[in-house]
């Protein structure tokens, strides 16, 4: 029996295309879930909606731990929205704790999470459920195609990795930290938790065909090793 843990990033969860945006992606977990006795965890963004709540928090003098814990609530709310496409074949509570989605996988439901503590990314909580459950693959489903040297938004010259070292990655997080509004494509947390945990990693763009080839072992978007 496989194990899956997916990453859905935040950008799918704009109000004005959710509907559109979230169902089918889900279909494709379900699909797989069925076809190949996967086991699948799925990790929600905050996206625009958790940086409204963490702008107006910051405006108004709340403290960075507020600001985390408010962002974090979003993503719990974002994996609320993946629980309701997975009808019958979710897990039917959205886990707020490792040892809680842990126990959760075990019932072989597909589980739904958003963020867990302050001071982390979902990127990050998504590689320590990984780690945890000796995931055979983390899935990163973002909103660019792969890493890419540069912010592929910005800069027309970016070129996208087939492949990059973990090692290569925090150089470029390193290199993009010192800009403010950088790319950020993962942080180091995450990459981190990937590199000890030597978990087998694809970053790509959240669509259902990059999502169901990348479940089945295709070589798409980026691979970190
Ligand atoms: P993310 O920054 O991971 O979501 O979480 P995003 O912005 O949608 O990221 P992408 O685009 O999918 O990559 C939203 C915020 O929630 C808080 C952090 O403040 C984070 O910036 N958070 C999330 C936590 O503090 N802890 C968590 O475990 C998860």
């Amino acid at each position: 029996l496989k194990r899956i843990v997916i990453k859905i990033s935040g950008s799918i969860f704009y109000w004005d295309s959710v509907d559109k945006s979230l169902p089918p992606l889900v279909n494709v977990i379900k699909r797989e879930a069925t076809k190949r006795k996967i086991s699948f965890v799925v990790v929600a963004g905050g996206g625009e909606t958790s940086r409204l709540y963490i702008n107006s928090a910051r405006k108004f003098g709340g403290n960075e731990g507020i600001l985390d814990d408010l962002g974090l609530k979003v993503a719990q709310l974002n994996a609320g929205l993946i629980v309701s496409c997975l009808a019958e074949q979710g897990y039917p509570v959205v886990p707020t704790s490792l040892d809680e989605t842990i126990q959760a996988v075990e019932l072989g439901k597909i589980v739904a999470v958003g963020g867990f503590h302050p001071g982390h990314s979902t990127n990050a909580v998504a590689a320590l459920i990984g780690e945890r459950i000796g995931a055979d693959l983390f899935i990163n489903a973002t909103d660019v195609d792969g890493v890419y040297s540069a912010d592929p938004a910005k800069v027309k010259e970016a070129k996208m990795f087939k492949v990059i070292s973990v090692h290569k990655l925090k150089e470029l997080i390193y290199r993009n930290a010192m800009v403010a509004g950088s790319y950020e494509l993962m942080d180091l947390v995450a990459v981190n938790i990937i590199e000890r945990a030597k978990l087998k990693t694809r970053v790509i763009r959240a669509v259902p065909d990059q999502l169901s080839m990348a479940i089945q072992g295709a070589d798409v978007g980026t691979h970190i090793i």
